[in-house]
């Protein structure tokens, strides 16, 4: 694949176009790793035919992804809308390079709209053509690999599908550490990005038992890309979805920039110590320059100076004065040894990108947060958000609609937004009715103000999960929340455990 395509097949009867890799989903585990001509066989072998007329399906075919539209008035400049945003990132090198005072390793972080024209967008936010995308370029030295902090990272324990292991048809688990040893992972730096992913997905409440990380297969890979890995989740109906790819996309980039711009995109990275070199240069005789050229003869000497051995070929040397080019005979010039002092050296970054796609993780966060039990007969629907991606973190619920109670429930509201935690009021209906609305929306605690409020100055919390209840008093229940919401406190220590049926 030399860019943004997607391998499509028509009907030869009704015309109708489909996603050619889609139509083999059920027959092949990964078809993305397949090529155009295994992905007909697979179609031939199996007799899969036209969804809709059950017609013959025609060869494979690339059809180009990016949507091509016309700039500025008049329309004469052709464009494209981006197929990611990693590319304002690569237009934008020079002024990060400035940014970083020249200094390798950087990153640059991304987050925006790009557009593909996928032929069948479907199954709600997973496929669209208008997605959400946060992308990292992180540009490195070329010759160094390894990664600070990798030690942080080294014992993860994580599930790796790599290209072997996709022969095998079973994922390996192995910490990241050692992956990168037994060179699964390619290097420390790719190794380190998955790692950091898998602890992001984990903290925005993605389950780690359906998560895993899969390697392209080489002809899957991108065009930009050596070595990549997909974060890839198990969802209800769905089955395995990437939702972030991890990718060493080399030089690829600024290489294809820097051909088209003609600017130069390389790094000079210094030296720990300079490195001092023989090496032979042109040495000018300046005393037999003078009566040849006379007043010029300083600037021909320096201009032969500038020359390399290898530069001297034939009898007479040209150099060019002012624009005057001027010969100058070979007897004038001799070769000397002179030791020069090399500093750095000149290198074009390579960039590991690693690429979220927003919209799948917050349908992947909604699909495995979500589960349904029973109280007391009655089903209850219940998003397990962690507190830091729930919408409401606590909700305030006076018992009844009464103004004795609303004033101290208003009260504790203002103090838990003053403290920034996102809070929702809510008087309407039954207190079940309200606990259950909460645990629909992923609230994690309400806090119910009650009669003992006014009489023992004290309020209940309710934990979404157990459904078990704590007495905290109302001036402990800022810090009793800050805590339960970081995780710094437990549920069942954090006040004096109610012991009523959960509800
Ligand atoms: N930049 C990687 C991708 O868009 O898939």
């Amino acid at each position: 694949m030399s860019g943004f395509s997607d391998p499509l097949t028509t009907c030869k009867a009704c015309n109708e176009i489909y996603r050619a890799d889609h139509l083999i989903k059920h027959i092949v585990e990964v078809p993305d790793a397949l090529s155009n001509q295994e992905i007909y066989k697979v179609i031939c072998d199996n007799e899969v035919t036209c969804p809709e007329c059950g017609g013959a399906l025609s060869e494979i075919y690339e059809f180009n992804l990016m949507f091509k539209t016309n700039i500025g008035p008049g329309g004469k400049l052709q464009g494209y809308l981006r197929p990611e945003t990693a590319q304002g990132m690569f237009i934008n090198f020079q002024r990060l390079l400035r940014y970083f005072r020249d200094h390798l390793p950087f990153g640059a972080v991304q987050i925006g709209k790009s557009f593909r024209n996928e032929i069948s967008p479907r199954q709600g936010v997973i496929r669209l053509r208008e997605f959400t995308q946060a992308e990292a370029e992180i540009f490195i030295d070329p010759r160094n690999k390894t990664h600070p902090k990798f030690g942080e990272i080294k014992d993860l324990v994580l599930k790796l599908y790599s290209q072997a292991a996709q022969e095998r048809g079973e994922p390996d688990t192995m910490t990241v550490g050692e992956a990168v040893e037994r060179g699964v992972i390619a290097h420390q730096i790719l190794g380190y990005y998955v790692a950091r992913t898998y602890q992001f997905l984990m903290a925005v409440g993605v389950s780690s038992g359906s998560m895993r990380f899969r390697q392209h297969k080489s002809d899957e890979m991108a065009h930009y890309a050596a070595d990549c890995w997909d974060a890839e989740v198990l969802l209800d109906r769905l089955g395995w979805i990437e939702i972030v790819g991890i990718a060493d996309r080399t030089d690829y980039d600024l290489k294809a920039h820097m051909a088209q711009s003609k600017v130069s995109l390389k790094v000079m990275v210094p030296y720990d110590k300079p490195i001092k070199r023989q090496k032979l240069v042109v040495k000018p005789d300046f005393k037999a320059l003078g009566p040849k050229f006379k007043a010029k003869s300083k600037a021909v000497g320096d201009a032969l100076k500038a020359l390399t051995p290898e530069d001297i070929r034939g009898d007479m040397i040209k150099v060019q004065l002012d624009g005057e080019q001027i010969e100058v005979d070979k007897s004038l010039v001799s070769f000397e040894t002179a030791e020069e002092e090399i500093r750095g050296e000149e290198v074009v970054p390579h960039v590991i990108e690693p690429s979220f796609g927003i919209d799948r993780i917050i349908y992947t966060v909604l699909d495995h947060s979500f589960y349904e039990d029973a109280v007391d007969g009655e089903a209850r629907s219940v998003l397990k958000f962690l507190p830091g991606v729930a919408p409401i973190e606590v909700a305030i619920l006076p018992l009844m609609d009464r103004s004795e109670l609303v004033a101290p429930a208003r009260k504790i509201l203002e103090d838990l937004r003053s403290r920034g935690i996102r809070t929702d009021y809510d008087t309407s209906g039954s207190i079940g009715r309200r606990y259950r609305r909460n645990d629909e929306v992923g609230t994690p605690y309400d806090v119910t103000v009650d009669y003992e409020t006014l009489e023992k100055g004290t309020v209940t919390v309710r934990d979404r999960d157990s459904m078990r209840q704590i007495k905290v008093r109302v001036e402990d229940m800022v810090c009793t929340l800050e805590g339960l919401l970081s995780g710094a406190k437990k549920f069942e220590k954090a006040g004096v455990m109610v012991e009523i049926h959960p509800t």
